[in-house]
């Protein structure tokens, strides 16, 4: 593969969850990394590789030494708070960071005179929909503050676009999943609210039980259905937007779901893991929880015609078994 030792990436958020495993693949590839995370929300030992700046995004004066010190080519940017129901208690705190945090972002690029970005976007900007299956075309109707600071943060980059300040692509993961345990990379929150890793620390015995929030959506075994797309697949992803925008191939600004197309319940993941961990442990079944659409499964044939982009690991015994094999390497928490 040709070397890109001569374009250096900015990764915002790049000690987190997605943001390590796409800054890895990066490196892999040959890209020059530079993280910038506060890191606010727990990091795996193998995420934190320098150079690695532990800075506020909002702190300009931090992110311009950044943009001086590196001759950055594109930013791909990860960092945002991220929990659903905290967004539904605290949602100024979902907007000062989410939005607050893109703005200072883009201002710092444009000081800079930076035009290319790839921003995580989610498919909670779509709220419930009646739709099986959720093309990009669907009325965006976010449900949450969460969602809401993710479709605003995508409107200012559209028309940022539009005055030709950036080109931008926003990816839509629907539910990040899985686990890179061979780079001691996975997923592990300071405060856990993704459902596979809440299964899977119960069937370790790490916590008593697990819930299942709502048992009568108008689904096919009652509980919710979600779109689980492996980290890896969502790191590939990344590149290929990262190598449109670069080559100029992609000028404005464009969205794509990053999902399979195929749905799980609430109870087949807790089978899968079930079966993986070889351990019973136990479901309570409990109230819905506000702010929880039914089912939220992508198309995701946009991104493959315009990324040539496909997923490649995320079936669901993939995910599960990778996820936990890094639970199990992982049992003690981190330091800080
Ligand atoms: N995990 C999912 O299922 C999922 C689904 C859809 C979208 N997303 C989006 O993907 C992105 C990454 O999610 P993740 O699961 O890796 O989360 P994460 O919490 O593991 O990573 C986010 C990182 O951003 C950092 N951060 C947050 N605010 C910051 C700020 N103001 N300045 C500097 N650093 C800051 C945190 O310290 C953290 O390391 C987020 O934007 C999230 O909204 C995640």
């Amino acid at each position: 593969m040709a070397s890109r030792s001569d374009q250096t990436i900015l990764v915002t958020g790049g000690a987190g969850y997605i943001g390590a495993h796409t800054a890895q693949q990066l490196r892999t590839r040959g890209y020059d990394v530079v993280v910038v995370d506060r890191l606010s929300n727990g990091a795996c030992p193998a995420a934190l590789v320098e150079p690695l700046v532990r800075a506020d995004l909002q702190d300009a004066t931090a992110l311009d030494a950044v943009f001086q010190a590196h001759d950055i080519a594109a930013v791909i940017h990860f960092a945002a708070s991220i929990e659903v129901g905290e967004s539904l208690r605290q949602p100024l705190a979902y907007f000062a960071n989410n939005v607050g945090g893109s703005l200072a972002l883009l201002q710092a690029m444009q000081r800079h005179s930076v035009r290319a970005l790839v921003f995580s976007s989610t498919a909670a900007v779509y709220g419930n929909q009646e739709l099986e299956i959720i093309p990009e075309t669907a009325a965006l109707a976010p449900c949450n503050p969460y969602g809401a600071s993710k479709a605003m943060a995508e409107q200012i980059l559209a028309e940022q676009a539009k005055v030709g300040a950036v080109n931008a692509i926003a990816l839509r993961y629907f539910n990040a999943s899985g686990a890179a345990p061979e780079l001691g990379l996975g997923e592990r929150h300071q405060t856990e609210t993704h459902l596979i890793p809440l299964v899977i620390q119960a069937a370790l015995g790490q916590r008593e039980q697990v819930s299942i929030f709502g048992s009568d959506y108008p689904t096919p075994d009652g509980t919710c259905l979600r779109d689980y797309i492996h980290v890896m697949d969502l790191a590939e992803a990344h590149i290929l937007a990262l190598e449109a925008l670069l080559s100029g191939q992609h000028p404005g600004f464009a969205a794509y779901n990053l999902g399979t197309g195929q749905g799980y319940s609430v109870r087949q993941i807790i089978e899968a893991v079930r079966q993986v961990a070889g351990q019973d442990f136990q479901v309570l079944e409990a109230e819905r929880r506000a702010g929880d659409p039914a089912r939220l499964i992508a198309d995701p044939s946009a991104a493959q015609a315009a990324l040539g982009w496909q997923a490649q690991h995320s079936g669901l015994e993939r995910i599960v078994s990778d996820a936990y094999r890094f639970f199990q390497q992982m049992f003690e928490p981190w330091p800080r």
